[in-house]
């Protein structure tokens, strides 16, 4: 009986101080295991004389019930604990950078550039707009004044789909459905991909323009001009020049080719050392689009909604993005825009 209430103290400051599940699975080995002391002695309680059996048989049971009770307990204290510190080591701290932390990636420079030609315009009056790729022949060509027979028509510079359908070969045609869904004014600006059957260093079979709208009463050329210079500064310097040459386009009367005073050569055509610039091939100016008055016979298509070019007049735009993109950033050959060569890419 002495032997019984040692062991049980015993066991019990033991188990009290085990520090691990994996400990105290030991202690329950050691003193309720099938070879423990505690097991023995109930096991052989029959050899005991018999007024023994009674008093030790209780004893050596309650020893053990509280001591399964003492284990019980001290598991499952444990292993919360345990559980609680396995959390507190596993949390994740979301406010440390990502993994791997530097490279984020960035807007592609078309993109980028799409976007600062946006905000010049939004910055100058006008909204933008976006129209389909996949276009009819009608607003197409047609609305813009371009006859069946048109060179502009013929199979090696239009995808066609179908005989009425094409894949947009310029954002002009947001030119007369803008007009059809709102009366003047109208001050908008439409960025998107176009397709021609192209390919060459400046050529791709896709690219991107930006077409400009703008119908009010008493727009003139001069009107476009001032745009344009706005525009030229903003994206090139405030130093540069804009100049207008005679050109032709079917839905514009007159038509005017852009120029801007060549930022590279300062306008000279001469490099500082001397030599001839090659970016604008020794003339002081650059090309950077066409445009023109809009052609009263486009006018023609959308006279239901108010434009009636004896009472309004205005002026269009069309230039590539990429183009404006190569030359300010010095791209030498149009086909890297969409080779997606990351170390081209990532220069920008
Ligand atoms: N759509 C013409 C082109 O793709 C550009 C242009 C737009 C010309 C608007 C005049 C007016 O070449």
């Amino acid at each position: 009986m002495a032997d019984l209430q040692a062991l049980r103290e015993e066991a019990e400051s033991a188990i009290a101080s085990a520090s691990s599940a994996g400990e105290l699975e030991e202690l329950r080995v050691r003193y309720l295991g099938r070879k423990s002391l505690l097991t023995q002695t109930l096991r052989g309680i029959g050899e005991l004389p018999a007024e023994e059996r009674g008093p030790v048989g209780k004893t050596a049971n309650a020893v053990r019930v509280a001591l399964e009770e003492l284990l019980g307990r001290r598991t499952e204290e444990l292993e919360a604990g345990e559980l609680d510190a396995k959390l507190a080591q596993d949390r994740i701290d979301v406010t440390l950078p990502g993994h791997p932390p530097s490279p984020a990636g960035h807007l592609h420079l078309v993109t980028h550039t799409r976007r600062e030609m946006e905000d010049i315009f939004i910055g100058l009056g006008f909204n933008v707009v976006e129209g389909p790729e996949v276009e009819f022949d009608h607003y197409n060509f047609t609305t813009l004044n371009i006859p069946p027979n048109h060179p502009a028509r013929a199979l090696q510079d239009t995808f066609y789909l179908s005989p009425d359908v094409v894949l947009r070969t310029h954002t002009s045609p947001m030119q007369t459905r803008s007009m059809e869904i709102q009366p003047p004014p109208i001050y908008i600006v439409v960025p998107g991909r176009v397709y021609r059957r192209d390919s060459d260093a400046s050529h791709t079979p896709m690219f991107h323009q930006l077409e400009g709208l703008a119908v009010d009463e008493d727009i003139t050329l001069a009107d476009l001009r001032g745009i344009l210079l706005e525009f030229a500064r903003a994206m090139f310097g405030a130093e540069r020049e804009v100049r207008l040459r005679s050109g032709y386009f079917p839905f514009t009367e007159p038509s005017v080719e852009v120029d801007i005073s060549c930022f590279n050569c300062g306008g000279s055509g001469y490099l500082r050392d001397g030599s001839r610039d090659s970016l604008c091939k020794g003339s002081g100016w650059i090309e950077i689009l066409g445009s023109g008055m809009v052609d009263p016979n486009v006018y023609g298509f959308v006279s239901d909604m108010g434009y009636d070019a004896e009472r309004v007049s205005g002026f269009a735009f069309g230039m590539g993005i990429d183009r404006i993109a190569m030359l300010k950033y010095g791209v030498p050959d149009l086909r890297m825009m969409f080779e997606n060569d990351m170390r081209f890419l990532e220069q920008f």
